[in-house]
């Protein structure tokens, strides 16, 4: 009989996953404690913006019209004890309010409200991004709680999946990663991914401790690519040098790869960031601290960009102030292909800008609401043309595909100057010094 899988947690990754899996042809529970998201996903609706996800949503959730039927939600914890045979724990890990730590309360109570139902055999897999050897302190709170004892078994497989590519890196991951502790639940595991595994996905078994590590160890590489091009941009400011160039001369060598090389204002959101930090502050628990400091410093080169924007747009205005002065923010998610704004690069560099005097106008193609709800006091715009209306310059901070596509000419006949800073290096400058614009990107030469 096919394997009966319950997903905890039905945020980002949560729906995500419950979604792919009932792809994958099981039946599918997922679990919330917040009821309207269990209402709203029921009812076939993704509270967020991921591009085919409601799609996939909508392809198996029982009740909608031609779908398989296989997937649906639930809020009672029971009942998600009685049917799965494997749990998959989804839950989010933020970073803690004023420090560096991860804030584990969330995994903590999925756990604890799971085991006590726990009656039958069952394989709780977490895929929370946490610190290291939490893995093995859940497995004993299981063992603890569980009434069915240790036929209730744990294993750690984190996620990578990327916001604006979840439906894709779920149902097609680069590899899959599990810690585990016994040949039942590898096998289990290996039915669960089986068709990915056919499709190529390498499937790396290893322990706990590992498991939880590679997914820290990835971030950290990426953010690490990020800063490290960032920095050379630094360096290109000063030297009069050109860092797309170097990115892509560097790139072809196949050892350091083409990808995340992209200089700009740097890296947000609610993963890369945050990661780093639990990453350094779990390394000062375990007396590893040294290894890591390089970190520090991939965190503040990251930060200072978002500064460096503020500084060339203060002085691509002239007079060295922002006071009296009309700034046209373009994007406000921390990636495009995504309405996530947590820690976004660009409304940070929106807020630093409105604290100081200017007065911004923020349009975003997916981020509006959420933007909203996060710098209340910011004024928004409902298209990109109305946003750049009057403004003495115009910020690009968020590279959506609709920003490359938009006409400079008309934009320049409604701006009051026609001034834009490439914050993402993602603009033809050409066509916009041709429409008559000055245009500037980070870590470029001035034309
Ligand atoms: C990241 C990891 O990529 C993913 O594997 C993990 O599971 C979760 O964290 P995500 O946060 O969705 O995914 O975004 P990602 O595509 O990694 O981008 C992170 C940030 O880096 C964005 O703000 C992006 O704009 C920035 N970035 C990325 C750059 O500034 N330059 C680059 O070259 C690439």
């Amino acid at each position: 009989m096919a394997l009966k899988i319950t997903v905890i947690g039905t945020g980002y990754l949560g729906a995500t996953h419950a979604a792919a899996m009932a792809e994958l042809g099981f039946e599918v529970l997922g679990l919330d404690v917040v009821p309207e998201k269990i209402d709203m996903l029921s009812a076939g609706r993704v509270p967020m913006y991921e591009p085919g996800l409601e799609d996939l949503l909508r392809r198996h959730v029982a009740g909608i019209e031609g779908s398989t039927g296989r997937l649906r939600f639930t809020t009672s914890w029971e009942e998600v004890a009685d049917f799965g045979d494997v749990h998959f724990v989804c839950v989010n890990t933020p970073q803690k309010h004023g420090e560096y730590g991860c804030d584990m309360r969330y995994v903590d109570a999925a756990f604890s409200s799971l085991a006590p139902h726990l009656r039958r055999p069952a394989l709780v897999v977490g895929k929370s991004t946490v610190p290291v050897g939490s893995a093995e302190r859940l497995a004993r709170l299981l063992a603890d709680l569980a009434p069915v004892g240790a036929d209730a078994e744990l294993a750690w497989n984190p996620e990578f999946l990327r916001e604006g590519f979840a439906v894709q890196d779920t149902l097609h991951p680069d590899r899959i990663v599990v810690g585990l502790e016994s040949a039942a639940a590898e096998k289990l595991l290996r039915e669960v991914y089986a068709t990915p595994m056919e499709e190529g996905s390498p499937f790396v078994v290893t322990d706990f401790p590992t498991a939880e590590l590679v997914k820290t160890a990835a971030n950290s590489f990426l953010a690490t690519k990020i800063s490290f091009i960032n920095a050379m941009a630094e360096v290109c400011e000063a030297a009069g040098g050109d860092v797309v160039k170097l990115a892509e001369a560097i790139g072809y060598d196949e050892r350091i790869g083409a990808k995340f090389l992209r200089a700009g204002i740097g890296f947000g959101g609610g993963c890369l960031p945050k990661d780093i930090r639990a990453f350094m502050a779990r390394a000062g628990e375990l007396g590893a601290d040294q290894a890591l400091t390089f970190l520090r410093e991939i965190d503040s080169i990251n930060m200072r960009r978002r500064g460096q924007m503020v500084g060339m747009a203060r002085e691509a205005l002239g007079d060295g102030t922002f006071l009296g002065k009309r700034v046209a923010v373009l994007g406000a998610t921390f990636k495009p292909n995504s309405d996530d704004v947590r820690d976004s690069p660009a409304l940070n560099v929106a807020g630093q800008i409105h604290l100081q005097g200017g007065q911004v106008t923020v349009y975003d193609p997916k981020g509006m609401d959420n933007a909203r709800r996060l710098f209340p006091t910011l004024a928004y715009a409902d298209t990109a043309l109305d946003a750049v209306r009057g403004a003495d310059v115009v910020l690009h901070l968020t590279e959506w595909n609709e920003f490359r596509e938009l006409d400079p000419a008309v934009l320049g006949e409604v701006a009051a100057s026609r001034v834009i800073l490439d914050g993402r290096n993602a603009l033809d400058a050409e066509r916009w010094r041709e429409a008559g614009w000055t245009f500037r990107a980070m870590g470029r030469p001035r034309a």
